[in-house]
C-alpha cells in the first residue's frame, strides 16, 4: 500500500540530494507542488532536483519574478505563487502551456493554487521544527492521483537514506 513519506534532512545540501534523488523519476508533464513553512528550503530543493534533470544554469528563487524557466533534459518551469492573489495570474504565466509542452513544473506554495493542479502530482511539504536543530527540515512526499502508483515503489527506494520513523 501506498503511503506518504517521511524524510528529514540536515543541511540545505540534504535537502538538494533527496530532491535530486526524487528528480530522477520525474517525466515530462509532471507536477511538484512545495508546501510548508517559509524558509524551509522549497528552492533549494527544486535546486537539487534540477540536477537530475540537467539543469546546468544555477536555480534561483522565483519569489520576483513568479516564474524562472530552465532548459535541461526537458523543459523546467519553477513558479513561485505566494504573491499571487488569483488564479487567473498563475493562468496567465502560461501555467497550461507549460504542462501542454511536456514541461516539469514545481510550484512553491502549489497548495494555493490546488484547483489549477493536474488530477497527478506530488507534494512535497517541508517544515521545520522548534525542538530540533535549525538545519533540520522535514519533508512529507505524498502523490496525488493515480498518476505516481507505478513509480512509488522506485520512490521509496530512492529516498530510502532520508527516511524517518
Ligand atoms: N536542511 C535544510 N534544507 C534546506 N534548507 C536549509 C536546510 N538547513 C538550512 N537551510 C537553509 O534554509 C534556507 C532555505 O531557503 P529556501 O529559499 O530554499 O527556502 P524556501 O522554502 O524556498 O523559502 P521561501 O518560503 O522564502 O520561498 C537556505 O538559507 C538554506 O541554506
Ligand atoms: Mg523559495
Amino acid at each position: 500500500m501506498r503511503a506518504a513519506l517521511d524524510l528529514a534532512t540536515n543541511s540545505a545540501e540534504g535537502t538538494r540530494a533527496v530532491a535530486e534523488a526524487i528528480g530522477t523519476l520525474l517525466e515530462p508533464g509532471d507536477v511538484v507542488s512545495l508546501t510548508g513553512d517559509l524558509g524551509a528550503g522549497k528552492t533549494a530543493f527544486v535546486q537539487g532536483a534540477a540536477r537530475a534533470l540537467g539543469v546546468a544554469e544555477p536555480v534561483l528563487s522565483p519569489t520576483f519574478t513568479l516564474v524562472r524557466e530552465y532548459e535541461g533534459t526537458t523543459r523546467v518551469y519553477h513558479l513561485d505563487v505566494y504573491r499571487l492573489d488569483r488564479l487567473q495570474d498563475v493562468l496567465d504565466l502560461g501555467f497550461d502551456e507549460m504542462l501542454d509542452l511536456g514541461g516539469i513544473v514545481f510550484i512553491e506554495w502549489g497548495d494555493a493554487i490546488q484547483a489549477l493542479l493536474p488530477e497527478s502530482y506530488l507534494q512535497v511539504e517541508l517544515t521545520m521544527r522548534q525542538d530540533e536543530p535549525e538545519t533540520v527540515r522535514r519533508l512529507v512526499a505524498d502523490a496525488q492521483g493515480p498518476g505516481w502508483a507505478l513509480r512509488w515503489e522506485r520512490l521509496e527506494q530512492l529516498v530510502g537514506p532520508w527516511r524517518v520513523a
